[in-house]
């Protein structure tokens, strides 16, 4: 027996594949192998050979069996190392000369929305973009059974089977970061939060992600006048135009009362869009008075403050500034498009300095 596990032990450590770790199994431990043959002696033996012959045989078993399975799984632990070695592969390195890219025009854009607000004394707030329903929903007024839940096509992620928690949702507007902002800093304040949002839509206008940007602003004394005066500063000012007609058309969010979408005017004449004149009205936006329901969900005093919100969608005010026709060619990383609705990367955009010259 001692030879048998010199031998076995010792050919196990020499095996260099798993196909040969299976011939020696087979050949020690198999239906006609070595090891199992001297188990079929044991019938044979007398009842006191057996006490001390079984035992030994069966420790000899499982040792060899113990070995087998060490090996195995150290020839497994060599291959993947092997494989991790050779499929190496840096994902950090550009793909391209660094000198192809430019500044996309969302980027541009959130730059020249965050340098007009900055001047307003709004800063600029963050959040997650996958959301608690909490977050996304109920703090903003939208309870379980409401419509607008439906509506925005949400994105849920998955949850494990009996985990009766409901599930996150990929942000489907950028206003959960008014209650965060809220959370942590109280009232009075004063930002704005660019960021991307989803919703399971995809059509010409319409892209699974987008981008938004939130605004907030809540004291003791704002009013929806201060709301019209920001939003008609902003729109001039990202527009470069001395004079702009912002239309508030009466409307409906569960996180404002009373709420308004704005359309600016317009005119498509040729083909081409110029804001400011024409007949036509195009709708950028939406706003209201923040819900006392909302400053509630937040920490905040309804009785003693209140405030504006609005949402615009930074990639259509993109497409408006910048003449970009279909929304889509955004996110297809096409060099081609980039050269031509790209920015060069050291025209940072600035009020003084021109957002877009
Ligand atoms: N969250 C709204 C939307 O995505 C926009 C909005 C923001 C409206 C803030 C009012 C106030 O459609």
């Amino acid at each position: 027996m001692d030879d048998l596990k010199a031998k076995y032990l010792d050919l196990i450590g020499k095996a260099d594949t798993e196909s040969n770790l299976e011939d020696l199994r087979v050949a020690a431990l198999g239906k006609k192998g070595e090891i199992s043959l001297q188990m079929r002696e044991l019938g044979k033996m007398t009842p006191e050979e057996r006490q001390t012959a079984g035992p030994a045989l069966n420790a000899l078993k499982d040792e060899i069996n113990s070995a087998l399975v060490a090996k195995k799984a150290g020839l497994a632990d060599a291959a993947l190392d092997e494989r991790l070695r050779s499929e190496w592969l840096d994902v950090t390195l550009p793909s391209r000369d660094r000198k192809a890219g430019s500044i996309h025009p969302i980027t541009q854009v959130t730059e020249e929305v965050t340098a007009i607000f900055a001047d307003m004394g709004f800063s600029v707030a963050e959040g997650p973009q996958i959301e608690s329903d909490w977050y996304n929903f109920d703090a903003l007024n939208i309870p379980g059974h409401h419509p607008a839940r439906a509506e925005m096509d949400t994105f849920y992620t998955h949850r494990a089977e009996g985990d009766n928690r409901p599930p996150h949702v990929l942000r489907t507007h950028t206003s959960p970061v008014q209650i965060r902002s809220l959370e942590a800093n109280g009232a009075p304040i004063r930002i704005i939060c660019p960021g991307r949002v989803y919703r399971a839509d995809y059509d010409q206008t319409h892209t699974p992600m987008f981008h938004q940007v939130e605004g907030l602003a809540i004291d003791k004394d704002i009013s929806m006048a201060n709301l019209k005066w920001v939003l008609e500063e902003f729109v001039k000012a990202f527009f470069e135009v001395d004079d702009v007609e912002l239309r508030f058309r009466a409307s409906h969010f569960p996180f404002t009362e009373p709420s308004a979408e704005v359309d600016i005017r317009c005119s498509w004449e040729g083909g081409t869009l110029k804001v400011g004149e024409g007949d036509d009205w195009l709708e950028i936006l939406g706003s209201g008075m923040v819900h006392p329901k909302v400053l509630e969900a937040a920490g905040v005093d309804p009785s003693i403050y209140q405030g504006f919100a609005f949402g615009v969608g930074i990639d259509r005010i993109a497409m408006l500034k910048y003449g970009i026709p279909d929304l889509r060619a955004f996110f297809d990383s096409d060099l081609r498009w980039l050269r031509h609705y790209g920015f060069r990367s050291l025209d940072v955009p600035t009020l003084h300095g021109g957002l877009s010259k």
